[in-house]
């Protein structure tokens, strides 16, 4: 998508809403600048040096719920270090507001680094995790701390991790208290399905499902401080989120051959900097970030590579595209239509939409729907109109940014006897999930494309 082709879609959102563009277009600039003081690092950041040969063993970062007790003890006392920096060193790069700030200057106040929506939003998280776990083991004394991560996709992993709630407040540095979910919530289980995610044939519509998709859930699901890129990294379970988002990207490169990163020389010569644990500031690549078992020297414990059996079973290919480059609106063509029977007896279809235009102002899950009526009525799972849903995580509360969708997989491998009797118009609708609206709105979703993939057996 060009420049102004983003404008464009943005302009035909923001008429959508009911908006003045430029109402929302000025302010954007300018607390952004202000606001962006009090996030960067801190020190000297112009000239970094080449981050080097990681000669530490190759050891699994594992689930956070199944860690042993001594393994707890660790991980809390390393969050307890890094905190204690904040009081006697607040200009410390490696104390935890530092850290957390990372993710807020990236993340939510500039335009130019922000990793979110584009092909660096896996890499670029996954050296922030890297660094941030060196320093974790400097601040005890062992490089061999390998952070957890939090399994969510795992049907009995769905609360939040044990470690973070227990104890449930300011004793445990774990803790958060700003979280909406409580100990006991768990995720709704459409909020963390992977499968269209890892079935993705390529970097991008993988990237972007997974962002779009069960990465937001859990963001605003958690809500808080992880309701917003801003503040997210303040909550200590967002290393351990973001670890399970790390894993998913290591389990898409191992289920399949076809799978593989962007080979473009932008994308490998990439880099970002971050302080080390000696507060040396570091750059590091795409190329090197890439290979996490050879040159960051940890590799997933457990449940790795359960889906493989699950995807190998199918032979994903694209089937007839539909371009309303102007609406929200598409119809099925008699082709598609023909196609979407062939595939009805096979099983898996998903669903691809480039670029939904969700509101920016409020982060939030929203269920789709293909019809105003249907969205109207709201019953989810139930109406023949519901495809799925769809996350967006608001760079900060108090000023929006434009990130781009991108494109988002829906499994709508169930719906597929009722997709082929709409003949019809087909309008993409949102409907409002989490946090709960105090008036259900319906909005027609503007977007660029819709696809379908067909996922054979055998
Ligand atoms: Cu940079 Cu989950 O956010």
């Amino acid at each position: 998508m060009t420049a102004k082709d983003k404008l464009e879609s943005r302009r035909r959102f923001l008429a959508h809403v009911g908006r003045d563009a430029a109402v929302l277009l000025v302010p954007v600039a300018l607390p952004g600048l202000l606001r962006g003081q009090s996030c960067a690092p801190p020190g000297n950041t112009t000239s970094p040096s080449a981050w080097g040969t990681d000669c530490r063993p190759l050891l699994p970062r594992r689930p956070a719920s199944t860690l042993t007790s001594s393994e707890v003890a660790k991980l809390k006392a390393a969050y307890q270090a890094m905190r204690a920096l904040d009081t006697t060193d607040p200009a410390d790069p490696r104390g935890f507001t530092q850290q957390a700030h990372i993710h807020c200057f990236i993340c939510s106040q500039s335009p130019t680094l922000q990793v979110h929506g584009t092909q660096n939003f896996l890499p670029w998280h996954r050296a922030y995790l890297y660094f941030h776990e060196r320093i974790l083991g400097k601040l005890i004394g062992d490089l061999n701390f390998r952070l957890p991560y939090w399994d969510w996709e795992n049907p009995s992993h769905r609360t939040l991790p044990g470690p973070y709630t227990n104890p449930n407040n300011n004793t445990n540095p774990l803790f958060n208290g700003t979280r909406s979910m409580s100990p006991t919530d768990t995720l709704p289980a459409f909020d963390v399905d992977l499968g269209p995610a890892l079935s993705s044939g390529t970097f991008s519509l993988f990237s972007s499902t997974l962002e779009n998709g069960p990465h937001g859930s859990v963001h605003v699901d958690v809500g808080g401080n992880m309701g917003a890129f801003s503040t997210a990294a303040q909550d200590p379970v967002f290393y351990a989120h973001h670890s399970n988002v790390d894993k998913a990207w290591a389990d898409w490169v191992k289920a399949d051959p076809s799978h593989t990163n962007p080979a473009t020389a932008t994308w490998l010569n990439k880099s970002y900097g971050f302080f080390d644990e000696n507060k040396v500031w570091r750059s590091i690549t795409n190329t090197r970030l890439a290979d996490h078992e050879g040159n960051l020297r940890y590799y997933y414990g457990t449940r790795a590579f359960e889906y493989i059996s699950l995807l190998c079973i199918r032979r994903w290919r694209d089937l007839v595209l539909t371009l309303n480059p102007a609406a929200s609106a598409f119809t099925h063509s008699a082709a598609t239509l023909t196609a979407l029977r062939g595939a009805a007896e096979k099983g898996a279809v998903h669903m691809v939409i480039t670029d939904p235009q969700l509101p920016r102002d409020i982060s939030a899950i929203y269920s789709v729907y293909i019809s105003e009526r249907e969205a109207a009525e709201d019953r989810g799972a139930d109406s023949p109109g519901y495809i799925g849903q769809l996350s967006y995580v608001q760079g900060s509360k108090e000023h929006q940014h434009e990130l781009p969708a991108g494109a988002i997989a829906l499994d709508v491998s169930r719906r597929v006897k009722t997709l082929i009797e709409r003949t019809g118009e087909n309008v993409l609708c949102a409907v409002q999930r989490t946090p709960k609206p105090a008036q259900k709105r319906v909005l027609k979703v503007p977007f660029k494309s819709v696809s379908y993939r067909v996922g054979d057996v055998g």
